[in-house]
């Protein structure tokens, strides 16, 4: 049985004061059942915040992205043995603000896959089309596109076997719009059956999780699908008492 996953990207949002609040809070009302694990992303410079509140409870935390490469001369930029150092489990790799604002390509998310293998970190690697794309009825061509380089790799099973997928449709987040449920539920599925293509027993353990303006008002017709495991949550994982509620929805 593949265990829910429910992930707060914070985003650049945060302060010192705010995070230690957050995470104090997380902390004193989160009780996963067994099948549900917790993480959180805050922002880098919050990680050793993360990892003072949040060792020895059951919520892990990762980061938002990370270089390539392990070290080197690349000015502002964080590697996947960093975020090591400051105990993360998990990372980000791919998100669609990573895309759109920052021209990361498929390439180079694919490349970070690599690295955080090398790391053991777990990477959550995000896909998800544009409104046009969908109004074109292009969603399946571009995630296949965006996990070709992936396929392409010759540690492609062992990548996916640790990887934790998203989807998250790009008109859907932080929009207020989500998807239906049967709507991402046959994109779900047809990850799976993509994946399958390439390795069957990978195929049914992956996780993917659905994201996009999820909150806890549409949150239990989402998990509720055969092939959503999870969720990648932004604006309502800055509340904890919301995010502590969607996680509870997945012990049901
Ligand atoms: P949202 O963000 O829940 O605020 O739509 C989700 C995400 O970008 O991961």
């Amino acid at each position: 049985m593949r265990r829910y996953l429910i992930a707060g990207n914070w985003k650049m949002h945060g302060s010192r004061d705010s995070v230690g609040r957050l995470l104090q809070t997380l902390k004193t009302i989160v009780h996963l059942a067994p099948h549900v694990e917790m993480a959180v992303f805050p922002p880098f410079v919050f990680l050793e915040q993360a990892q003072q509140l949040l060792t020895d409870t059951a919520i892990g935390w990762g980061g938002q992205n990370i270089a390539i490469s392990p070290s080197g001369a690349f000015t502002g930029e964080i590697s996947a043995p960093m975020l090591r150092d400051f105990g993360c489990r998990y990372v980000i790799l791919g998100h669609s603000e990573r895309r759109t604002l920052f021209g990361e390509t498929s390439e180079q998310v694919a490349m970070k896959c690599q690295s955080a293998l090398a790391t053991d970190l777990t990477p959550v690697i995000c896909v998800g089309e544009t409104l046009a794309e969908r109004e074109q009825d292009l969603t399946d061509q571009v995630i296949n596109q965006q996990l070709a380089p992936i396929f392409a790799l010759p540690e492609a099973t062992t990548i996916l076997s640790q990887a934790v997928i998203a989807y998250e449709p790009v008109w859907a987040i932080g929009t207020g719009k989500t998807a239906s449920p049967a709507m991402a539920q046959a994109v779900h599925a047809k990850i799976r059956e993509r994946i399958a293509e390439h390795d069957k027993k990978v195929a049914s353990e992956i996780r993917i999780l659905y994201g996009g303006s999820l909150k806890l008002d549409n949150a239990a017709a989402l998990l509720a699908m055969p092939d959503i495991d999870g969720g990648l949550i932004g604006g309502a994982s800055l509340n904890p008492e919301e995010f502590n509620e969607i996680s509870k929805l997945c012990s049901n």
